[in-house]
């Protein structure tokens, strides 16, 4: 009773749907359907789909708009490989039906399709617009929490359109979702796993509330420290730089764990503890060569601990001491790109006036985002460079000249 109530049952008209339904030759099968209806032979011929898909387009009128309401945003969502949210199945909207013949589809003879939402969807559909789980609403922020079947462009999509980035308090303020949520890439809010996006789950780290110190770390993070042994200090090799990659600095951002770890949801995740009690180290895409070799507690062939020129960092993870400027790369222009030398030592150039919008004429961090995130920040007073041919152009001081 209870589950009948939550799903919205709601017919729609269908154009000409009698005319269409000829009975296939074949026995139906008696396995179970599965679960997208991909392509099935006869339904396209005649009825609705292309050969790919049995979803419209092309709708039983023939329509292939997405203006159309047969067809509206059926190719967004079925059929497609998303790089953000999980797949949708017919069956998230419809109940598929196994044959023409099935109950669900040729059904009351009242030549009306149901749209019955499941219970991942919970929706309603009003025959122009959709209230549904999937399309969050406007408590959590969304700016188009009810979209419009018809409308195929885009704009109701885009991050903001179904919750803020972040929702708002009580959630917290905090842009770098992969801090909390595991399912994150690192700072730049694109997925590691799509697969757990609007799939009904929201993918918390339990540590946020408070639940992972019991084997190591602390009530403020579960990294280290303590360790798994409990040492705390951070010359133990199993502590090192944890708490300096996690507290925020002046001069980088916050290093999620994410960067250094596939991060379990539960203590039970198969990412998780695997009997041997060594942490996996898997580095994130800003470091694609970055290896830890634990017999010398170091990283190398690192991105982030090198000299902005490639892979090429060696740090030891439980060195003790500050990190200076010159720990990753040198400012004196000697073993610097292009014209780095010429324009520090002969011109007596700041670092700042080539990247402003990174240091100060104090040589200081003003933007630690900015710093040590894959790419070369150029700002001048005047000028511009042009990252692809490696020319400057306009700076007042000379032509156009390659660096
Ligand atoms: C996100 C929800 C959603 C999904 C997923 C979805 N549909 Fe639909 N479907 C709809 C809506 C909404 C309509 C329009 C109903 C109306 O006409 O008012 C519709 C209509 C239809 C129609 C009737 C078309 C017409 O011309 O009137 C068919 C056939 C259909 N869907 C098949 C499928 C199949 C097959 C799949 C999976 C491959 C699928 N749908 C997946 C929401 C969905
Ligand atoms: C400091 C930790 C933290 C950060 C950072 C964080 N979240 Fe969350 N988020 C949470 C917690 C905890 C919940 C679960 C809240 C609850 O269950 O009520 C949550 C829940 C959510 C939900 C589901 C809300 C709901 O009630 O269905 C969305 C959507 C979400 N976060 C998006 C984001 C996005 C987008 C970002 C980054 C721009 C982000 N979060 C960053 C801690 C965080
Ligand atoms: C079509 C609606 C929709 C769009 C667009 C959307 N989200 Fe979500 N998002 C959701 C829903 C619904 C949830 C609730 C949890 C779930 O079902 O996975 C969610 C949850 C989240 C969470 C919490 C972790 C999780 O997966 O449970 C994060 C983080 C998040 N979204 C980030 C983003 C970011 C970043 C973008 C833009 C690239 C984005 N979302 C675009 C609907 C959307
Ligand atoms: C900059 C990379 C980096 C980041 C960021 C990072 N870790 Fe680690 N972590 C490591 C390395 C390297 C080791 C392995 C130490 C060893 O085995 O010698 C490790 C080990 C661990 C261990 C095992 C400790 C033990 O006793 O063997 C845990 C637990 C852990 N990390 C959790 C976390 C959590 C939780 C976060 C985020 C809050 C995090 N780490 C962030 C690099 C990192
Ligand atoms: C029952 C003890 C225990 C609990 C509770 C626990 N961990 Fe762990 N954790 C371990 C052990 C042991 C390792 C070392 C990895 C191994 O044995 O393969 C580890 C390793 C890790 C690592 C390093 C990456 C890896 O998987 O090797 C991270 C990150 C981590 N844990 C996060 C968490 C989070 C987040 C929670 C809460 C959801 C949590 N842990 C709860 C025992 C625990
Ligand atoms: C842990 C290594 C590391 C340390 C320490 C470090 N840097 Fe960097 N720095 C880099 C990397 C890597 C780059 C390459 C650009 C990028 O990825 O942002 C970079 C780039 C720069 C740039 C070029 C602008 C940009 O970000 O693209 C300036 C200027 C700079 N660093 C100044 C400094 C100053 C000043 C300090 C000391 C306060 C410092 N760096 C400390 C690693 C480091
Ligand atoms: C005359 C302009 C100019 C000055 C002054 C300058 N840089 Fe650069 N810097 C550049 C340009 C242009 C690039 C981008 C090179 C590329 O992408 O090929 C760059 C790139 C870098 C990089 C990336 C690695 C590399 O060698 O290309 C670092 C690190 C860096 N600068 C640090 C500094 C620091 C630190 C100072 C001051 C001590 C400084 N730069 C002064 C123009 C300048």
């Amino acid at each position: 009773m209870g589950n009948i109530a939550k799903r919205n049952l709601l017919t729609v008209g269908m154009v000409g749907l009698v005319a269409c339904l000829v009975d296939t030759p074949d026995t139906p099968s008696t396995d179970p359907r599965p679960p997208n209806a991909d392509r099935q032979t006869g339904c396209a011929i005649m009825c609705h789909g292309l050969d790919t898909n049995n979803a419209p387009p092309r709708s039983l009128n023939g329509s292939m708009a997405t203006t159309s309401v047969g067809v509206g945003a059926h190719a967004t969502h079925v059929g497609v490989a998303s790089t953000w949210h999980a797949p949708v199945l017919c069956a998230d909207c419809h109940v598929v039906p196994a044959s023409v013949n099935a109950p669900g589809h040729k059904d009351d003879g009242d030549n009306k399709a149901e749209v019955i939402f499941s219970m991942k969807a919970a929706a309603t559909w009003n025959g122009t617009t959709c209230q549904s789980a999937c399309h969050g609403s406007a408590e959590l922020g969304g700016s188009a929490p009810n979209p419009i079947w018809t409308q195929v462009d885009g704009t109701q999509v885009t991050c903001g359109s179904c919750h803020g980035k972040p929702p708002p308090a009580p959630h917290p303020d905090d842009q770098n979702c992969a801090k909390c949520h595991p399912t994150m890439e690192n700072g730049n809010q694109t997925f590691r796993d799509p697969m757990s996006h609007i799939n009904g789950v929201v993918d918390v780290d339990p540590s946020v509330s408070g639940g992972c110190s019991s084997c190591h770390g602390s009530a403020a993070s579960s990294a280290p420290p303590k360790d798994l042994a409990g040492n705390t200090a951070n010359t133990s090799p199993r502590v090192g730089a944890h708490e300096k990659h996690a507290g925020a600095s002046t001069w980088h951002r916050e290093i999620a764990c994410t960067s250094c770890h596939l991060v379990p949801v539960t203590d039970g995740d198969s990412r998780h503890r695997d009997g041997d009690n060594i942490a996996e180290v898997k580095f994130d895409q800003l470091n694609p060569a970055g290896v830890f070799t634990r017999a010398t507690s170091t990283c190398s062939t690192s991105y982030c601990h090198g000299n902005g020129r490639g892979n090429n960092g060696t740090v030891v993870w439980n060195a003790p001491g500050a990190k200076t400027c010159t720990s990753c790369h040198p400012t004196n222009g000697s073993g610097m790109s292009g014209r780095h030398r010429k324009h520090i030592s002969d011109e007596r150039m700041k670092c700042s006036e080539c990247h402003g919008t990174v240091v100060n004429a104090q040589q200081m961090i003003i933007n630690a985002n900015l710093h040590i995130n894959g790419v070369h920040e150029i700002k001048m007073a005047n000028g511009t460079f042009d990252a692809a041919a490696r020319t400057c152009a306009n700076t007042g001081c000379h032509e156009t000249e390659r660096w």
